[in-house]
């Protein structure tokens, strides 16, 4: 099916959304990433952790692609206020369901932006003796880091531009995007 236009989801008055990544390309990615995964992890189980509620997409895409036994649980933080900014404090607002200990737990993030989420939670899970600890992110926007963090399996690096879709929103919306798309809003 050809890609159609980003727009399934009608922006507001003066807000503006430019494809930055297509349906196609994610797709194309998601499988390396699942294929490079499956190769470091041979002959063993993987756990994916998905952090609510951005990886929501992107973890059920790659955790078909990956050809191993595989578990999932998810976690739920909140860096975010509403808006483009990051407050900068992260809060655990849901734990995961199990203990992790003795699994190779691969935390699936949508987006490395300051790092200040992940090394939250880096923090959190090593203290639970996982046997490894990997960070997999769709995206990565490496010039605003705050925190020295590296994601282990990262599908696109982006520049520093505000993106939604594939699983990541503004104030909630435009998760259900197929593309990665940047958001401008009328202000700017
Ligand atoms: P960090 O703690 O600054 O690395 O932020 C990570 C979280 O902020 C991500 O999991 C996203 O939920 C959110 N975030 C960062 N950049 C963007 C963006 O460009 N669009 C949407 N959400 C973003
Ligand atoms: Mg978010």
């Amino acid at each position: 099916m050809p890609a159609g236009p980003a727009t399934s989801v009608a922006p507001n008055h003066g807000e503006k959304l430019k494809v930055l990544i297509r349906r196609v390309a994610i797709q194309k990615r998601v499988r390396e990433v699942a294929h490079q995964i499956t190769e470091d992890f041979k002959g063993q189980r993987v756990h994916l952790v998905g952090v609510l509620k951005g990886a929501c997409i992107f973890l059920s895409d790659l955790v078909r692609e990956i050809n191993l036994e595989t578990s999932i649980d998810f976690i739920a933080v909140s860096s975010y206020g509403k808006g483009k900014e990051s407050s900068g404090q992260v809060r655990l607002l849901k734990d995961l369901d199990s203990n992790i200990a003795g699994l190779n737990v691969i935390v699936v993030e949508d987006i490395l932006d300051t790092g200040l989420t992940i090394s939250y939670l880096l923090r959190v899970l090593e203290q639970r003796k996982p046997a490894a600890l990997r960070i997999a992110a769709l995206l990565d926007k490496p010039s605003r880091r705050l925190q020295d963090v590296k994601g282990d399996y990262v599908g696109f690096t982006i520049p520093n531009e505000f993106v939604v879709g594939y699983g990541l929103d503004f104030n909630e919306r435009f998760r259900n995007l197929k593309d990665v798309c940047v958001l401008s809003l009328p202000a700017e």
